[in-house]
């Protein structure tokens, strides 16, 4: 899909003054390579299953297998999936600025398998589970899973150093972040230019924090979002549209940089 963008000079400015640009993403970022946001009407993960049913280290005790089903699901989703434009586009927009950081809520590898490099992952990682007992990583055996259907329980496997049960990789309700990646997000948003939040609702703290924080610092704030959200006003310019068709025209217009699905 093509687009042609109009963008106002001051953002144009502030892309080719730019030293260190953030670039900050959410669910939205990965939506068109088929996995599902959390909060869109209908579609999102939020609007079919309960977040505490799902999504807490309560709900993991209480009932292991349906909540390592669930994520199995969705890791399997999501290596069936490729990534988008979007996540292609952000890989070319490092190529020509001095800086940039990555910073992401997606528990998906989408950016690293564009090209992206040390990637921020606020809420974890679905590829990278641990025992929930003792904490020790496990390894996946390679290849692909089977899809379990949504709601299949799976019984998880067990922790080979001390049998206790292997939990998803990611960040539940009412766990903290990780620390070290927090910290690297921080500098981001408070080191940076020009921040750019990409496919986020921004209703989920501490990560909503960031753009906040940047334009705190005195960064120049872009959204990329087909919705309202949160950081409508806080944003000096607001891009609606989808992150795949809009990102790839940006840098297309402010670089002369096209990529191929941009026409
Ligand atoms: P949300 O589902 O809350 O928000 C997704 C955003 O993406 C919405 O603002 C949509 O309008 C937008 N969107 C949808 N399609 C898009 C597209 N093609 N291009 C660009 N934007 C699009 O997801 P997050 O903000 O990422 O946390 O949610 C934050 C956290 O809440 C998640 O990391 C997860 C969830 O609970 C944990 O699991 C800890």
């Amino acid at each position: 899909m093509s687009l042609d963008l109009i963008l106002p000079d001051s953002l144009v400015k502030a892309f080719k003054t730019a030293r260190h640009v953030t670039v900050f993403t959410g669910a939205g970022v990965s939506a068109e390579s088929g996995v599902p946001t959390f909060r869109d009407a209908h579609t999102g993960l939020w609007a079919r299953f309960e977040p505490t049913a799902l999504a807490t280290s309560e709900a993991f005790e209480a009932d292991p297998a349906l909540v390592w089903g669930w994520y199995e699901w969705r890791r399997s989703r999501v290596m069936r999936a490729a990534p988008n434009p979007a996540h292609e586009a952000i890989v070319r927009l490092a190529r020509h600025v001095p800086a940039i950081s990555v910073v992401t809520q997606n528990v998906d590898d989408l950016h690293e398998r564009a090209g992206s490099r040390s990637v921020a992952h606020l809420h974890g990682r679905l590829m990278q589970p641990r025992c929930f007992a003792c904490g020790t990583p496990w390894r996946y055996p390679d290849g692909m899973p089977n899809e379990p259907e949504d709601g299949r329980r799976v019984t998880p496997p067990e922790c080979p150093e001390c049998a206790g049960p292997i939990r998803p990789g990611v960040v539940w309700f009412g766990e903290p972040l990780p620390a070290d990646e927090w910290q690297r997000a921080l500098g981001a948003a408070a080191g940076c230019d020009l921040f750019i939040t990409v496919g986020t609702s921004a209703m989920v703290y501490p990560a909503a924090e960031l753009p906040r924080i940047a334009a705190g610092q005195g960064a120049r704030v872009l959204q990329i979002n087909p919705q309202a959200t949160a950081l409508d006003s806080l944003a000096d310019w607001n891009l609606v549209g989808a992150a795949g068709v809009v990102l790839p025209a940006l840098i297309g217009a402010v670089f002369d940089d096209a990529s191929p699905t941009t026409g």
